[in-house]
């Protein structure tokens, strides 16, 4: 039976970060043996954003590049790419913007309030608003399957359906309906305890060397209500225990009678946890710190990778070309 196929894209925003690893990139490997993969480095996605200040984004494409390649992706087994590379995706935005109504772009939740987030750069812009025609470009070039993705990226996935309809209601039946394929990932709160996310400041690098790991866990926020290694804690409420949760499944349990009982001190806690996180992290740093010196072979597997998905954009550019009235 043929494969189906996946896609999924990541902006690059420097050198990935925990919440990375466990939110997406270890499910895109996970799926790689049961579909055939699309992933790719969603640079003009980021221009969307950070269109004022470009010096470091093609520095930001090689990190993630280099962080996909180190979690696991496998350039034998998936197509690995960058989206810049493949004109054919602004080529097919352009054509979507033709017939997606601004209203439906104004209703994207995160439209307004990322603008509203992000109130030192200037969103206004027509690219910023056209973010999720792109993305349904993105996904529709390749008629995927199933495109897995966070929670709150389910909104723009169900305009990329709603731009499919359109457009296989006006013209021709080009473009199958993509599903999403939501995977429970654990959430993984920042040192601060709010999400991880550059713009916190709370992250944990998957390319974080072994003592910053311990220094970064070590200043981490854990239940404020323990003062003194006498209260008895609770783990629900810290974020360290949702770490133990993660990367030291087998202890957890009782972790949390020991948290519970005031039997272990935060301290002690944090150390058990830091290990537990450099043993999982050892390998992809390892690897991060070879293909650090081997950029070129890094740039030969997103050159290779571009070329095999060009194959196929160019062919559904070319359906949805004809199914428009246009050469
Ligand atoms: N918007 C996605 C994010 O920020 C990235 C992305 C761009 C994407 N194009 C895509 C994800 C296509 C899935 C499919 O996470
Ligand atoms: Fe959190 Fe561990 Fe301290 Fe309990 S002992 S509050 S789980 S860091």
């Amino acid at each position: 039976m043929k494969k189906k196929r996946a896609l999924s894209g990541i902006q690059p925003s420097g050198k990935l970060h925990l919440g990375n690893l466990v939110g997406a990139l270890s499910n895109w490997v996970r799926l790689q043996d049961e579909y055939n993969c699309f992933y790719f480095i969603a640079d003009l996605h980021a221009l969307t954003t950070g269109y004022a200040d470009t010096k470091k984004l093609k520095e930001a494409v090689m990190d993630v590049a280099i962080d996909m390649l180190s979690a696991g992706l496998d350039p034998e087994r998936s197509t690995l790419f960058i989206q810049s590379d493949i004109p054919e995706h602004s080529e097919l935005h352009l054509m979507f913007s033709m017939i997606t109504p601004l209203s439906w772009l104004e209703r994207v939740p995160t439209y307004k309030s990322q603008i509203e987030e992000m109130k030192e750069k200037d969103l206004g812009t027509y690219g910023f608003l056209g973010y999720p025609v792109l993305m349904a470009a993105d996904v529709l070039i390749y008629k995927a399957d199933v495109v897995p993705v966070g929670q709150d990226q389910l909104p723009h996935l169900e305009l990329t359906r709603e731009i499919a309809r359109r457009f296989n209601n006006l013209y021709k039946d080009v473009f199958p309906l993509p599903k999403d394929l939501l995977t429970a990932s654990p959430v993984l709160p920042g040192l601060d305890g709010r999400k991880m996310s550059k713009s916190y400041g709370n992250t944990i690098g998957i390319s974080d060397p072994p003592d910053v790991i311990m220094k970064k866990i070590n200043t981490a926020i854990t239940d404020p209500a323990r003062v003194k290694k006498e209260d008895k804690g609770h783990p629900d409420v810290c974020n360290i225990f949702a770490y133990h949760k993660i990367f030291n499944s087998a202890d957890a349990k009782q972790i949390r009678v020991d948290c519970s009982s005031a039997k272990i001190g935060c301290v002690e806690c944090k150390k058990i946890v830091a290990k537990k996180l450099n043993e999982y992290l050892a390998p992809i740093y390892e690897k991060r710190k070879t293909l650090e010196k081997r950029k070129d072979y890094v740039r030969d597997v997103f050159a290779e990778g571009a070329k095999k998905a060009q194959v196929m954009a160019r062919q559904t550019l070319s359906e949805a070309k004809t199914a428009m009235g246009i050469f």
